[in-house]
């Protein structure tokens, strides 16, 4: 039975709905990550949670661990994992509210811990395939969870990842969209690598917050974020809900 562990971006310090069995610190070679795994049942069964910025919004994208995160994830058992992510929309369907489910991503972060394959200079460096860096049957699932709720959403999109923590310039979202990305965010890697490189599965659920910057007339505001991550997240729950419901039907 797989065990599925979901990592909260803003908005998510906390699970709605989990039935807290116990909750862990885990120290790794990395590294404290950024909070207590959170372990109990959440719709019908086991699922972890960990909150990507802690659980008081304490890290900052550039400043959170990781690879501590995802070390401790799998250390504690998971073997797939949920990233929930908020980000601006770039392509014009990528209103606030939507969700989209990346089939593939952008790096453009940099001077972040980005594998943890450094260390042991006697092993030759593993090069882990990630020509398709978001694992198709957890975003299948995603997916039919998104149909299931009645939400609006798409399937597919890339997700660019930006260093922040400030937000992006006009020029640069017009640069990000040239190159093909839909979403741009701040979180998404280098954790969907570091989850290749530990072979978890890995899915985001990416959630639009505001439009990326020159997208609207008005500079982005907190205040519009944040009442856009209120009704988001609740939403984002209930996919979660869905999925790990059916999960435990099926499996
Ligand atoms: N840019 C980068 N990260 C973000 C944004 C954005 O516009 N909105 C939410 N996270």
């Amino acid at each position: 039975m797989t065990t599925y562990a979901i990592i909260g971006g803003s908005g998510l310090g906390k699970l709605q709905g989990l039935n807290e069995r116990k909750s862990i610190l885990i120290d790794t070679p990395y590294g404290e990550p950024t909070g207590d795994i959170n372990i109990g049942e959440f719709a019908g069964q086991e699922v972890m949670f960990l909150a990507r910025h802690g659980q008081k919004h304490r890290y900052a994208p550039h400043q959170v661990n990781y690879r501590a995160n995802i070390w401790a994830l799998k250390q504690a058992g998971a073997d797939s994992i949920i990233a929930i992510n908020a980000v601006g929309g770039i392509h014009h369907a990528m209103g606030t509210g939507h969700f989209c489910v990346p089939h593939d991503l952008i790096d453009y972060t940099y001077c972040r811990q980005n594998t943890f394959f450094n260390n042991d200079h006697e092993q030759p460096i593993p090069h882990i395939d990630f020509s398709a860096p978001y694992s198709e049957e957890l975003r299948v699932r995603l997916i039919a969870a998104l149909m299931a709720e009645n939400f609006e959403f798409s399937a597919r999109g890339v997700y660019g990842c930006t260093q922040g923590p400030r937000l992006e310039t006009s020029a640069e979202i017009i640069r990000m969209e040239r190159d093909g990305c839909d979403i741009v965010g701040m979180t998404g890697m280098p954790e969907a690598a570091l989850a290749r490189e530990l072979s978890l599965e890995y899915a985001c659920l990416a959630l639009v917050v505001n439009p990326a910057a020159g997208k609207s007339s008005s500079a982005i505001s907190m205040a519009e974020i944040e009442s856009a991550l209120k009704l988001g997240i609740s939403n984002a729950q209930a996919v979660l809900s869905r999925l790990l419901g059916s999960a435990q039907k099926t499996s």
